[in-house]
């Protein structure tokens, strides 16, 4: 198998990180993945904050699960009943992923970007998930003030980096039912 796709299909959402931060090298090579994925138009409409400070990363945690607790799904308020979860797998490095507002297509973009950025992690060995569940957080306009994003611009995600505490994880099973070729 190529290279390229070995690390597609080798990459998993990493839920156990070990406490130690990645290299500010490794750092900046998935950065660079980033800022390569496609955009329409070319907008290039991103922003990533990067976050290493464990006071913070812990505040998203506790902030988003006491905002999930009034969440129309069971589901979402039982994970944050649970003080087991932690909604970034107490991961060293968290990125928040923002988009600007009037771009063509910024959700799309940057979740290319993501996908980029979670690519290049795998490659180098470093364990990477993305994250929904913290979009609580951003509805909150003084928790997105505590992540100083540009003017004009919306946070989307989050992910986590790290390197992996366990190995082999995985993969969930892939629907095959998926495609009609047309020739
Ligand atoms: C938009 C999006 C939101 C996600 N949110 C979360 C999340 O909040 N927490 C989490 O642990 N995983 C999250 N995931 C990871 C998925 O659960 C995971 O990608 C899926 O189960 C497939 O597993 P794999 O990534 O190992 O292939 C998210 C993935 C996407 C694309």
């Amino acid at each position: 198998m190529n290279e390229v796709m070995k690390t597609i299909k080798n990459r998993r959402s990493i839920r156990n990180y070990l406490p130690e931060q990645i290299k500010d090298e490794e750092l900046e090579t998935i950065i660079e993945a980033g800022i390569y994925a496609p955009t329409a138009h070319n907008d290039q409409p991103w922003h990533f904050t990067v976050i290493q400070n464990r006071e913070l990363i812990d505040f998203i945690n506790k902030e988003s699960k006491e905002l999930m607790k009034n969440s129309e799904y069971e589901w979402m308020r039982n994970i944050a009943k649970n003080d087991k979860i932690h909604l970034l797998h107490n991961a060293p490095t968290v990125f928040v992923v923002s988009g600007r507002k009037y771009a063509i297509s910024p959700l799309v973009d940057c979740s290319a970007a993501i996908e980029n950025m979670l690519l290049a992690a795998e490659s180098l060995g470093i364990g990477s998930c993305w994250i929904g569940l913290v979009r609580s957080f951003f509805t909150k306009k003084d928790n997105i003030a505590k992540l100083d994003i540009p003017e004009g611009y919306e946070p989307y995600y989050a992910f986590t980096l790290g390197y992996k505490a366990i190995n082999n994880v995985k993969a969930p099973e892939r629907k095959r039912d998926v495609v009609n070729y047309i020739k």
